[in-house]
């Protein structure tokens, strides 16, 4: 009998101690058990200690639990607990997992689940706003340019901005399916726990200024890997850090204006402007915004089409070795945009500015 299973039929017969978990065993057994009496103390024994956080198991085995997905009522009562606490514990392992509520069936979820995220931001009567756009800075990657992000955050606030809208990739990540990629990783930086501590602690922090973020393909290999939302848990420890979701999200900043952030996951193109076009002709009527900001490409351009004003953000992560041999240039920088808008909110000029990254730090940890 395998230890799992070992330990449901425990469970199931209410946790009883070692020497009766033996008589039991023997009695299913009929007289004949494949475990001996010490595999018995073993296995209760770890199950005991697997179970002591009030009937609960420990983070990691609970989690466990969750992976196929299972119904609220269900997993109360392999829990023996009562719904309230159930959901309490839900609640806060949904601050740092990728826990989702799929009708009553909680699960989590290891896939990349793309939600329409919309928010708003009250600017409305402001005439002039000024904010910075940065993306895929790869923090932990080994040529992270904390230097500049750090000076680009700086003048940002010099410039009056209050937030910097940020288009994915914030973390390098880890893909378990590229052996060589953990060599483009800082050390000791490979977990996410590791990387989202790191980023806590080290990105920029100007006072009035609020990052509006979104999740990367890199950002979400923390999730592919263990279910783990390494932003969610950068936002638990920054206040300045607003994570509104992976791969794209809508915010209305005016009544007649909204910003999209995507990080897309398609390729590197010949053209800088294909990926941009193809994205816009694609968009359904009405669901158009009135300023696109594209991650992931590591390129920098500016393009007004469709009546949109587009930004692809650029990159504060140098050309990795990975991109050299795919012939994929970083476009390194990022960018203070200043938008005048009418009375009715709607924009009357857009002034993109790009600040560029000329020369890489080395190790700029
Ligand atoms: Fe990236």
């Amino acid at each position: 009998m395998e230890y799992s299973a070992f330990k449901k039929w425990w469970l199931k017969k209410g946790s009883p101690g070692q020497k009766k978990t033996y008589q039991m065993y023997r009695k299913r057994c009929n007289g004949k058990p494949e475990l001996k009496f010490l595999d018995i103390i073993d296995y209760t024994k770890r199950a005991k200690k697997e179970t002591e956080n009030n009937g609960f198991y420990d983070d990691s085995t609970f989690l466990k639990f969750l992976e196929k997905g299972e119904t609220k009522e269900n997993l109360c009562n392999y829990f023996n607990v009562d719904l309230q606490t159930f959901l309490d514990r839900i609640k806060v392992l949904k601050k740092s997992f990728n826990i989702v509520d799929i009708g009553d069936i909680i699960k989590l979820e290891k896939n990349i689940v793309i939600k329409n995220n919309k928010y708003s931001l009250d600017l409305n009567g402001e005439s002039k706003v000024i904010f910075g756009v940065t993306s895929d800075n790869h923090f932990c990657n080994k040529l992270q340019q904390l230097t500049f992000l750090k000076s680009f955050y700086r003048l940002c606030k010099e410039r009056g901005a209050k937030r910097v809208f940020n288009a994915g990739d914030v973390t390098e990540g880890h893909f378990k399916r590229r052996p060589d990629h953990i060599y483009e990783i800082m050390g000791g930086k490979i977990g996410v726990d590791d990387q989202a501590d790191y980023v806590a602690e080290v990105y920029p922090y100007e006072e009035g200024i609020i990052t509006d973020v979104i999740g990367g393909n890199h950002d979400e290999t923390h999730i592919q890997n263990g279910g783990a939302d390494v932003l969610k848990r950068v936002a638990n420890q920054r206040n300045d850090f607003n994570y509104l979701g992976n791969g794209s999200a809508t915010i209305q900043i005016t009544k007649n204006c909204s910003v999209r952030l995507i990080h897309p996951l398609d390729g590197a193109t010949y053209a800088l402007s294909y990926s941009a076009q193809k994205y816009v002709d694609s968009i359904q009527g009405g669901e158009k915004p009135d300023i696109l900001l594209i991650g992931h490409h590591h390129k920098a351009m500016y393009l007004f089409y469709r009546n949109i004003h587009i930004l692809e953000c650029g990159t504060t992560c140098g050309q990795t070795l990975w991109m050299e041999r795919k012939r994929i240039a970083a476009h390194t920088g990022a960018w203070i945009v200043e938008v005048t808008f009418d009375k009715e909110g709607k924009i009357l000029r857009f002034l993109p500015e790009f600040i560029p990254l000329y020369k890489m730090v080395k190790e700029d940890y």
